[in-house]
């Protein structure tokens, strides 16, 4: 079996996009995340997957993070953190409870760290949600290796 056409197959599955947020040392980590899933409701816990090649491998260890849920005006913010840095940033920040979150997204997970197991070559890092908010609007899609969105009729 042939693992980029393992990826072509898993790009079938039509998700969200998320940009992982998290406070760092040298300031606010971000990266765009479509691995994610909620897990449990008692307690609210949710797993975001994580490439170990990536910058956030080290900052999400032990380490509070956001999970801002994009609408599908923020499809520049996704390429943004998806190492394509734009000039100027798409995006502005707020304040979340536990840390800075992407302002206008279409929800938010404020989470403190629940565990981390070995998932291959990505490390799932699970959350205990402590803070959530959602808003009006419709969600950036990301389906067969592109962007897409919801079609409202
Ligand atoms: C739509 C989309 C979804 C992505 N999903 C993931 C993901 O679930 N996990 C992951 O580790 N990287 C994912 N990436 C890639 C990271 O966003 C990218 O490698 C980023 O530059 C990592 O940043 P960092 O090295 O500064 O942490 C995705 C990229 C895109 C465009």
């Amino acid at each position: 079996m042939d693992p980029k056409d393992f990826r072509n197959c898993m790009g079938h599955f039509a998700t969200g996009v998320t940009v992982i947020t998290s406070e760092a040392t040298s300031g606010t980590h971000g990266f765009t995340v479509n691995s994610f899933t909620s897990v449990s409701l008692d307690p609210m816990i949710v797993l975001v997957s994580v490439d170990r090649n990536t910058n956030a491998l080290n900052v999400l260890d032990n380490n509070r993070f956001i999970v801002n849920v994009l609408s599908e005006e923020q499809k520049m913010t996704a390429v943004h953190f998806a190492g394509k840095t734009q000039d100027p940033e798409p995006f502005e920040w707020e304040d979340g409870k536990l840390g800075n979150r992407i302002k206008d997204s279409l929800a938010y997970m404020e989470c403190e760290p629940w565990a981390a197991y070995d998932g291959g070559d990505h490390v799932l890092y699970l959350g205990e949600v402590k803070n959530f908010q959602y808003n009006s609007g419709n969600p950036l899609l990301y389906y067969c290796g592109r962007f897409s969105e919801v079609a409202v009729t």
